[in-house]
């Protein structure tokens, strides 16, 4: 991989670093500033937890994303880019959707079966199983898990997060892009050209690889929901991005966060 040009090149650092200090007050703390990396694309579920006095449901991006593609969860079986929004419950699940779209007790992950997801608490077996899922979410395990999860997994940035793009490229996680009896088999769509966007700033223009990112994403995940215009008109501040939009639809949330500038803004400074 490239290295990066650094804003510190910047023809105007004292005016970047003020508008640095602007927006990063402006705009949600955890998009800019790096989350530790076991937390990075947790999200908690409970929006049918509470009334049933269950724990609520921690869902890790980490575990997952190594094992399947974005496109898979978020196309296939239909999960949101929004955390709630998707309304997963124990009905959906046992339905065979959802998390049951893999957790069904059946469908197998290297020749063993994925624990089923809800059931009967009154099952004897099941209670420890349930807690795989319904959990308070204990920091410093999770933190272990973590660690032991990344062990020869390249890392990078100052929090020491995962370097997702070189661990594919070294085969190191090879996530699968198709699961029997939940994908629809279709021939993918190809999209090679990168496109530039002008940052109308200060700041160096962006480079977007379409190539990489549809592997990942492949097309729907980004069209129509989170880029309707195709030509790269609509100009979008680091405000905007920074608050969810465009690609902070991902970054800042499960790929890498908004404060590795050098890492977008790969252009030379015209
Ligand atoms: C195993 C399934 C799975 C995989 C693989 C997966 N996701 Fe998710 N993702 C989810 C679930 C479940 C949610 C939560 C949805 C909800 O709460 O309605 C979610 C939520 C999100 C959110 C919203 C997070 C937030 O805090 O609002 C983003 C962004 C996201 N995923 C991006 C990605 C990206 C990028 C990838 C690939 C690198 C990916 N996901 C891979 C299942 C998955
Ligand atoms: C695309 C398939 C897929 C989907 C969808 C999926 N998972 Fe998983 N999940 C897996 C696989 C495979 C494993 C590893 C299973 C194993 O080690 O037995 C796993 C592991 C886990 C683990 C780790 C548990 C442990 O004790 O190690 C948790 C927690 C988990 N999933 C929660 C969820 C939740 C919550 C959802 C829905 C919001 C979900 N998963 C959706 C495939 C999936
Ligand atoms: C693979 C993960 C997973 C496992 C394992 C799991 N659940 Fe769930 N469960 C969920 C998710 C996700 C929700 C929705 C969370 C929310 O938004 O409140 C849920 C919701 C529930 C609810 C709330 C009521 C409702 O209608 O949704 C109950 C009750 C429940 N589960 C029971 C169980 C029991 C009992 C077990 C063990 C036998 C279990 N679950 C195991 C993922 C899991
Ligand atoms: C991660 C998000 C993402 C994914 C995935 C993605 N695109 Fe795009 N696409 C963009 C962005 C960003 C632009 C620039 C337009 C804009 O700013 O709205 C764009 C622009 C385009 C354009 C117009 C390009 C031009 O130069 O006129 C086409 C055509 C397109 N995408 C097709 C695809 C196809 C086909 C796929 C799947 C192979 C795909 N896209 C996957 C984000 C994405
Ligand atoms: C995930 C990619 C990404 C990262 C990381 C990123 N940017 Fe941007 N930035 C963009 C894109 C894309 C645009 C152009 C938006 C458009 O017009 O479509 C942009 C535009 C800008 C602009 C011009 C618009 C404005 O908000 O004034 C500035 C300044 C800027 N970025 C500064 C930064 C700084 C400083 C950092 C690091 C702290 C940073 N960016 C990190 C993608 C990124
Ligand atoms: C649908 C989710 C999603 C959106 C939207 C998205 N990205 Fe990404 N991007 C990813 C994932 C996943 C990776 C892999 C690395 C990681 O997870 O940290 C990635 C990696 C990258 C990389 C490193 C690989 C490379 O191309 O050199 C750059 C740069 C990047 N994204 C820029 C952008 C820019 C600029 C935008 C907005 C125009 C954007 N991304 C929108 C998910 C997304």
């Amino acid at each position: 991989m490239s290295r990066r040009p650094s804003p510190a090149g910047s023809p105007a650092p004292r005016r970047a670093l003020a508008a640095l200090a602007l927006l990063a007050a402006a705009a949600p703390a955890r998009a800019w500033s790096p989350v530790a990396p076991a937390d990075q694309g947790r999200v908690v579920l409970e929006t049918f937890t509470p009334r049933a006095k269950m724990a609520p449901v921690q869902f890790d991006h980490w575990r997952h994303r190594a094992r399947h593609t974005c496109r898979l969860c978020h196309v296939d079986v239909g999960f949101a880019m929004t955390a709630g929004d998707t309304r997963v419950s124990a009905a959906t699940n046992q339905g065979g959707f959802h998390c049951g779209a893999c957790h069904d007790g059946k469908a197998t992950w290297r020749g063993k079966a994925i624990f089923a997801a809800c059931g009967d608490r009154a099952a004897g077996e099941a209670e420890g199983r349930c807690q795989r899922c319904h959990a308070r979410g204990d920091a410093e395990q999770r933190r272990r898990d973590f660690e032991a999860f990344a062990e020869g997994l390249p890392r990078r940035g100052s929090a020491g997060e995962v370097d997702w793009e070189e661990a594919e490229l070294r085969g190191l996680v090879r996530p699968a892009d198709f699961v029997e009896g939940v994908s629809i088999p279709r021939k993918a769509l190809k999209m090679e050209k990168d496109v530039s966007l002008r940052s109308h700033g200060w700041m160096s223009d962006v480079l977007f690889s379409h190539k990489k990112h549809a592997i990942w994403n492949g097309c729907e995940v980004c069209h129509p929901d989170i880029f309707p215009n195709q030509k790269g008109e609509v100009r979008r501040t680091m405000l905007q991005i920074s608050s969810g939009e465009a690609c902070g639809a991902c970054h800042g949330k499960v790929a890498f966060g908004l404060g590795d500038c050098a890492r977008c803004h790969v252009k030379p400074v015209r």
